[in-house]
């Protein structure tokens, strides 16, 4: 019996101390060391001129996980590595705060973020590998190559720096290199102040930027059964649970996040948005991931959670259907560009002749919405917004290549007579 309880006695003993490194190394040193008196003082002193000056951060950052959890305005708003200093009101404070200011106390995060298409890639598809240093330029080749390693994007040096800063950068900054030399921002999802999940898991959230013609995430969801259900029960879902805790009770409905995102049933939160992918969905004609298998397998596990193995796998079948279709029609359409440039009935430069922006808007529009509306549900974005204006556009597309070599052939034939004009 004795020894009984003495085993007993270590074994708890082991397990507890096992369990308290484990939970510990789990969480932000931040939690581990406590806040300086200063730090302390600090904030109630920002706190007290700020709610006179700007009531609503101070507002937002009290009803925050980071207030709860002491975290204090100066824990942000220090100067990190290489930041410019500013002295104010008594404090040093940095010129902004950055995701290497977050990336102290959440350092895996920022990692599997700076592993993703959403840093340095997004930038590099608007400002090309001229935008970035060697350092970051070598860190992202590492995992997407051709996507940082390319020249800036024709159409938006065309439109102008004005309609680039308002337009393409401002969602493209999403992986905007900081000048601390680290990338892109944590608050497009989180907010600066809230330190949202909620607002993270809110489809609206990713919607800010995936949305519109040529990427119709936001509106496929809506339309999509996921989404109807999620706005009718999203009331009474626990949208603020723990991401290391995330259960089917709390959100029996997936958003963007769950999908993409979320740990949902253990199974682990990321921040490398490519985690769960298989195809390239957004070129013109869409190739397998490196990783295709691994992708798939990771997306499906989550659906897995909510659904059964054989309704995945049919709808998995349909949508990879759609894809090689689209391919097919897309990939004879570009044969007719790419003859068309080869005889030297096209200039070179790009977006100059309407038959361009026809070729464009067949796969940038309705080649992605067909592919995007198969895989996320939104049967009106395959067939209307999709595959009808897919079959428009290659008729079009024909007799607009038709007429060009028509008219080249009428100026070969008065050429031809010039020439026999001359030779008489
Ligand atoms: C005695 C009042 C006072 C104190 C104390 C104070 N601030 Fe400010 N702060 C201001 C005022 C005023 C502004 C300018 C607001 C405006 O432009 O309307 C400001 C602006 C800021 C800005 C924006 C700067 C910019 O140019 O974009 C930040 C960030 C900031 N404060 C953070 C802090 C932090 C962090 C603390 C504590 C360490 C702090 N402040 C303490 C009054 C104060
Ligand atoms: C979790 C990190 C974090 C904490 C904690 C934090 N801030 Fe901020 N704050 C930010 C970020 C991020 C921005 C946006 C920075 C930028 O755009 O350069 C910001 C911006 C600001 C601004 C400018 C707002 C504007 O829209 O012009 C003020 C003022 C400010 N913070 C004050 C405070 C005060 C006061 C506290 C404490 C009560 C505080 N912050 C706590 C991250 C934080
Ligand atoms: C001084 C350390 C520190 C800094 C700096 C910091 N955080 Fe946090 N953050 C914490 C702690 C502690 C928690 C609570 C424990 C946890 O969930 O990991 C937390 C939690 C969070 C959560 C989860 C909230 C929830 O509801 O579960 C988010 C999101 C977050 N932080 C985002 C940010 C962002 C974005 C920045 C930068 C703008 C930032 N944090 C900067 C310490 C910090
Ligand atoms: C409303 C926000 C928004 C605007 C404005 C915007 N983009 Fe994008 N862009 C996105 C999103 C979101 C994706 C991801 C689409 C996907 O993966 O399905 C994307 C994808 C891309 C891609 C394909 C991915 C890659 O890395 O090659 C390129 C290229 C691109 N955008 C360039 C531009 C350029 C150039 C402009 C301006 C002329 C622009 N975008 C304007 C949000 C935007
Ligand atoms: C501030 C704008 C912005 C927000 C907000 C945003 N994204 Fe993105 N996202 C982009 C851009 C730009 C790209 C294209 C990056 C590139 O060039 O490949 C992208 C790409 C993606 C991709 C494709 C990644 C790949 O490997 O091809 C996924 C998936 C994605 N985002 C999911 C989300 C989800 C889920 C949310 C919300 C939780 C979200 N995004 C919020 C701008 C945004
Ligand atoms: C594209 C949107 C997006 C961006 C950008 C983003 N996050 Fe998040 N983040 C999320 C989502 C969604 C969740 C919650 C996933 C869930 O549990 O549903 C989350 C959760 C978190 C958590 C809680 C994780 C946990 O396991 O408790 C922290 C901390 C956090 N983010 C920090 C950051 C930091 C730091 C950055 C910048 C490097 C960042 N986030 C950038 C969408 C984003
Ligand atoms: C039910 C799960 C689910 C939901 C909800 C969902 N997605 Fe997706 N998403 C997918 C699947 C599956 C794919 C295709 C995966 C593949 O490549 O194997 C995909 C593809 C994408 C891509 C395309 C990347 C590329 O290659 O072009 C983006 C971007 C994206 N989703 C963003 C979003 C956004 C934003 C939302 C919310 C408005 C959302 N998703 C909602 C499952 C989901
Ligand atoms: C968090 C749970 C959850 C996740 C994760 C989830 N779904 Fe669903 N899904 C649902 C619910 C709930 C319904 C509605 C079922 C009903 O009508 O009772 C649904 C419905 C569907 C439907 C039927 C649509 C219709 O029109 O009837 C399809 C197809 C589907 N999901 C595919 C997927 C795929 C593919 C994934 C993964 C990429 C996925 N789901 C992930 C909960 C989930």
């Amino acid at each position: 019996m004795k020894f009984k309880h003495v085993f007993l006695a270590v074994f708890l003993g082991t397990a507890l101390v096992v369990a308290a490194f484990l939970f510990n190394r789990a969480r932000p040193d931040h939690q581990v060391e406590q806040p300086t008196p200063e730090h302390v003082k600090a904030t109630g002193k920002c706190a007290e001129c700020h709610s006179r000056e700007t009531g609503a951060v101070v507002h937002q950052f009290e009803s925050s996980v980071h207030a709860k959890e002491g975290v204090t305005c100066l824990d942000c708003h220090q100067p990190a590595d290489n930041q410019k200093k500013v002295d104010h009101r008594g404090f040093t404070i940095g010129e902004t705060v950055t995701s290497k200011n977050c990336s102290t106390c959440h350092a895996n995060e920022y990692d599997q973020y700076r592993r993703s298409r959403h840093a340095a890639p997004a930038w590099a598809a608007v400002k090309g590998r001229d935008a970035f240093t060697e350092e970051q330029l070598e860190y992202a080749k590492k995992y997407h190559p051709e996507a940082v390693d390319r020249p800036a994007n024709k159409l938006a040096q065309m439109e102008g720096p004005g309609a680039i800063a308002s337009g393409c950068g401002a969602c493209h900054s999403i992986g905007r290199p900081n000048p601390d030399g680290s990338i892109g921002t944590c608050t497009e999802c989180h907010s600066a102040h809230k330190a949202s999940v909620r607002l993270a898991r809110m489809p609206e959230t990713c919607g800010q930027c995936h949305m519109g013609p040529d990427h119709s995430q936001l509106e496929i969801f809506k339309e999509s059964k996921h989404g109807v259900l999620f706005n009718s029960q999203k009331a009474h879902m626990n949208l603020d649970a723990d991401p290391k805790e995330l259960t089917t009770k709390d959100m029996p409905v997936p958003t963007c996040s769950t999908c993409h995102m979320s740990g949902l049933e253990g199974n682990g939160v990321t921040h490398n948005v490519g985690k769960r992918l298989s195809w390239y969905l957004f070129s013109a004609v869409s190739e397998k991931r490196p990783n295709y298998q691994r992708g798939q397998d990771n997306m499906q596990q989550v659906c897995m959670e909510c659904h059964a193995e054989d309704r995945i796998d049919t709808f998995y079948k349909e949508a990879e259907t759609v894809v090689r279709t689209t391919n097919e029609k897309v990939k004879e359409m570009e044969q007719l560009m790419d003859g068309l440039r080869e005889d030297g009935l096209l200039t070179p430069q790009p977006f100059d002749e309407m038959i361009e922006f026809i070729y464009f808007d067949l796969w940038h529009y309705y080649g992605r919405t067909a592919k995007h509306g198969a895989f996320m549900g939104g049967p009106d974005f395959v067939q209307w917004h999709g595959n009808y204006e897919l079959l428009l556009h290659k008729v079009e597309l024909k007799e607009m290549a038709h007429e060009i070599r028509a008219k080249a052939g009428e100026k070969d034939d008065e050429g031809d007579d010039e020439k026999k004009e001359e030779a008489e």
